[in-house]
């Protein structure tokens, strides 16, 4: 959509947040389509090749981890940082917007904070988890007797979470602008200025 000229930006996400979001989601896309054709029996019978779709979900899992750890080692660590610190301190304003008492909100509103804190958890129980079902087959010490169902577990809990993030992102009319930093860095002010108002006070626009 065209923006017109008199409209102000503020830069939102820098380009190690926004890598750092795409191999995240990608990755995490190509584990869940073929994590479900391991676990359906429907898709399964399907594709038919049970050994290659365990390669490719693996071999995945292994560069979404490297991808990951790239881009936190070449990228502005200082910004991930500095988001992890923003993120993790739920303030009173927080608190209020969870009661949805409308209160204004800093960069990452409560939900977006619990979004990110549960997303990171989910994918080290997925590491976890998966490295016992990988090395248990190999190993038999480390074969745990519940981490199939765990990773099952997990999987249904992230697949309706990140439904709602696509329902926040793409559909509902008035967060769906949010797209435009994931992927071009910057939103609009009055945007800024209706969801992120703490924020949007004091950031300096792009141009
Ligand atoms: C580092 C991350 C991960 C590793 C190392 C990993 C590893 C594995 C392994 C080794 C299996 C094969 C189990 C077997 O049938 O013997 C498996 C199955 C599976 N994984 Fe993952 N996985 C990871 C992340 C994910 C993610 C992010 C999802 C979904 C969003 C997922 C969903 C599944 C599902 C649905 C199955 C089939 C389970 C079943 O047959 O009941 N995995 N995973
Ligand atoms: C096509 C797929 C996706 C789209 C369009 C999308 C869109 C977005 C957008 C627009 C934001 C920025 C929101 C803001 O302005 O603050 C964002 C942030 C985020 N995304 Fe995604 N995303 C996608 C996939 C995923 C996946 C698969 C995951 C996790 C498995 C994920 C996890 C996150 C997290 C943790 C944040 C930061 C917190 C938040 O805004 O809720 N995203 N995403």
């Amino acid at each position: 959509m065209a923006t017109a000229p008199d409209v102000r930006r503020l830069p939102r996400f820098s380009r190690t947040e926004r890598a750092l979001h795409w191999v995240h989601a990608s990755a995490f896309f190509v584990l869940l389509g073929s994590g479900l054709c391991l676990y359906l029996p429907s898709l399964a019978q399907l594709v038919g090749r049970r050994p290659l779709l365990k390669d490719i979900h693996v071999y995945t899992a292994l560069a979404w981890l490297v991808a990951l750890a790239l881009v936190i080692l070449a990228g502005d660590r200082r910004r991930l940082l500095a988001d992890a610190r923003e993120i993790e301190i739920f303030d009173d304003d927080d608190l209020g917007w969870l009661r949805r008492r409308g209160n204004p909100q800093g960069r990452f509103n409560a939900g977006q904070k619990i979004n990110v804190i549960v997303t990171a958890a989910l994918a080290f129980l997925f590491t976890l988890t998966g490295f016992f079902l990988w090395y248990g087959e190999r190993n038999h010490a480390f074969r745990l007797q519940n981490a199939l169902v765990v990773h099952d577990w997990l999987m249904y809990i992230s697949f309706f979470l990140v439904l709602g993030h696509l329902y926040l992102s793409l559909v509902h009319r008035s967060t769906r602008h949010s797209l435009s930093g994931i992927t071009r860095g910057w939103v609009r002010e009055d945007w800024a200025l209706k969801h992120h108002a703490k924020w949007a006070a004091q950031a300096s626009p792009d141009d």
